[in-house]
């Protein structure tokens, strides 16, 4: 059953009924819009959740950043004003470069790569420290690898040069346009489609669920299908409010997170291959590039980040090690 925002008080009452023990509601907040796979894997967990303790554990999700940004949301988090969400890494790497690291540009080839990545030490290292950020870290998702649109034909990486690409607002997504010579403009989710029509950006770099699900391909000449990063989700709730949930709950709260997550994970290698099968029945050239394509920005990339975030070489050789 998808329930958002609107069913939570009788679903409360129909649990305190049933259990004649009363439900604890909590907020769950995410950016992304109901059709896509965190939304979907937010609800099937609040239900597994909610069916699991009993309706102990109520966790309302609330999509499409209606809860507000992710600055927004982290602060809720961190006074105990809502619970749980799925974040990309922004807030944090921008905090602390080293959440910047899963972004390397060609680090992993696949979702298969990027899967093992994030069940490995350095992923573990950085769930563990999100209790410097007043959070509990429930573990990693992801939404598939990243690809381009742009709204001219692009047949050389030089044809990205001085074009305004829309990033998030995340230091190192930022530095890997710069060192491609574009002009990166961060931008949050809800406002992409209509500053892609009406021409305040050039192009995206973005996740191919997102670009049929949100019909960006209408306004686009060349799809790039690249995977020239991960894009991993963390999923957290706020550490104080963990703190005070009873630790049977927890444990089992841990549980769905972690197994649906690893679902959600492994799923993208077939969603980025279904989604790229439905945008190439659009008009919209398809093409694939490789690490080559993108010259000398890739290891221009490295040599800053290796420099700004000591982390990212441990995730080299885990990578490596694969
Ligand atoms: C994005 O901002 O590009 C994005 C955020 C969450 C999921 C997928 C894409």
């Amino acid at each position: 059953m998808k329930r958002f925002a609107g069913a939570a008080l009788a679903a409360s009452i129909v649990a305190i009924a049933a259990n004649g023990a009363a439900a604890d509601e909590y907020r769950m907040g995410l950016i992304t819009p109901p059709p896509h796979q965190w939304t979907v894997t937010a609800s099937v967990v609040a239900d597994e959740i909610r069916e699991r303790t009993d309706g102990r554990v109520d966790i309302l999700v609330f999509p499409s950043g209606q809860l507000g940004n992710e600055a927004q949301m982290l602060q809720q988090l961190q006074t105990g004003a809502m619970d749980f969400a799925f974040f990309t890494l922004g807030e944090f790497a921008n905090r602390d470069p080293n959440y910047g690291i899963f972004l390397a540009p060609f680090i992993v080839d696949d979702v298969a790569g990027a899967r093992k990545l994030l069940k490995g030490e350095t992923a573990q290292k950085l769930l563990d420290g999100m209790a410097d950020f007043g959070l509990a870290g429930l573990g990693w998702g992801m939404a598939g690898m990243r690809m381009i649109v742009t709204s001219h034909e692009v047949e050389t990486v030089e044809d990205l040069k001085g074009e305004k690409i829309r990033t998030i607002p995340f230091a190192p997504e930022l530095a890997f346009w710069e060192e491609l010579g574009a002009a990166p403009t961060p931008m949050p989710l809800p406002a992409l489609y209509d500053a892609f029509a009406n021409g305040q950006v050039d192009g995206m770099q973005i996740d191919v669920e997102g670009t049929w699900n949100s019909k960006y391909y209408e306004h686009a000449k060349s799809i790039i299908i690249s995977d020239h990063m991960m894009f991993p989700m963390a999923s957290i709730a706020s550490g104080r409010k963990w703190a005070a949930m009873p630790e049977a709950d927890r444990a089992i709260v841990e549980e769905v997170f972690s197994e649906k997550l690893d679902g959600l994970v492994a799923g993208y290698a077939d969603i980025d291959a279904d989604y790229r099968a439905k945008l190439e029945t659009t008009d919209v050239p398809v093409k694939d590039v490789d690490r080559a394509w993108f010259g000398p920005a890739v290891d221009a990339w490295y040599a800053r980040w290796r420099e700004e975030a000591p982390m990212l070489k441990e995730l080299e050789a885990e990578a490596a090690g694969m």
